[in-house]
């Protein structure tokens, strides 16, 4: 193929990317999308604080944009996030207890129903695990009690038959990192007792701190092991020229050696695109060419 997305269709893959609803009017940043990509995730606008800023007042707007400017271009969507410590509205914040858990249920079960049958796959669960340690991150939602993640799966399991449910981490590439065993053991745990998971999704972000791991295949290969899909979720990477060129590269290489690794979103379209504050992450320059990132990815696909 000749762009991302055909050719990782030619492998039964897709290729997609973190997409913005306040840049759907920017052409280049759309051009670039609509030839490339055929994944799209909401950056932001499926988050609890963009879809329930008040309790019980429900927002799609923003998220219904990105929605339908997929649906019209022919790409699938990945839904990000349901239950989260990060990016929750104020109100959410301030609760705790059986009020919280009953929050995020109603919030699961209102957001999966909206877009039933709409979704690929839902992030269901992010983020939920300690850097180190081996335990879960302690948060409002952890604090509701320990059965938070599986009781947010079997809700949007109810909400939306369809969609693929989702476990996403950052830092849970390298399989010697007790971060990685954790959610392993969980995935296990879910499986063996029935708890509906379909994904694991790796964010990978990778830079100085977590880099590319020699043993990325060998993380993928144990977790599609589990008997659940693994997908590449928020892949950018810290660097430039050549050496960013062979790490995406491996990146994708890794994925296709994996039958039951679906597909690779990057977080962001071009580098000016990126979360990151500084830096060079992506596969396009702020002008919209193609970096060597990018010819690398295209030639490992
Ligand atoms: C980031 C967005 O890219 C930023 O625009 C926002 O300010 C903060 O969140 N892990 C995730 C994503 O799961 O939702 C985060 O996205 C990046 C880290």
């Amino acid at each position: 193929g000749t762009t991302l997305g055909a050719s990782a269709a030619e492998k039964g893959r897709y290729f997609g990317a973190a997409v913005a609803a306040n840049k759907l009017s920017d052409a280049t940043y759309v051009g670039i999308l609509n030839r490339e990509f055929n994944m799209v995730t909401p950056e932001n606008e499926m988050k609890w604080d963009a879809t329930e800023p008040s309790q019980g007042q429900f927002n799609y707007t923003n998220a219904d944009r990105i929605v339908s400017h997929a649906q019209a271009n022919g790409m699938r969507v990945r839904g990000h996030a349901l239950a989260w410590h990060s990016q929750q509205p104020g109100w959410a914040q301030n609760l705790s207890g059986t009020a919280l858990r009953q929050a995020m249920v109603n919030h699961i079960t209102q957001v999966a129903t909206h877009y039933r049958g709409k979704i690929y796959a839902w992030d269901v669960v992010n983020e939920a695990f300690a850097d180190s340690g081996g335990g879960r991150r302690d948060s409002n939602l952890q604090r509701t009690g320990n059965d938070w993640i599986e009781v947010a799966f079997r809700t949007a399991r109810a909400a939306d038959p369809a969609a693929k449910l989702c476990y996403n981490d950052y830092n849970t590439d390298n399989w010697t990192w007790e971060k990685t065993q954790a959610v392993y053991n969980m995935v296990k745990d879910f499986k063996a007792r029935g708890v509906p998971i379909d994904c694991v999704g790796l964010q990978s972000h990778f830079n100085s701190g977590s880099p590319y791991p020699g043993n990325y295949r060998t993380t993928l290969q144990n977790f599609a092991a589990l008997g659940v899909d693994v997908q590449i979720t928020e892949l950018d990477i810290e660097g430039s020229g050549t050496t960013q060129a062979t790490t995406y590269g491996n990146v994708v290489k890794d994925c296709l050696a994996v039958s039951r690794c679906t597909g690779i979103t990057v977080w962001g379209i071009r580098d000016s695109d990126s979360w990151r504050a500084s830096g060079t992450p992506l596969l396009f320059d702020g002008n919209g060419n193609k970096k060597p990132a990018y010819t690398a990815v295209l030639d490992a696909l």
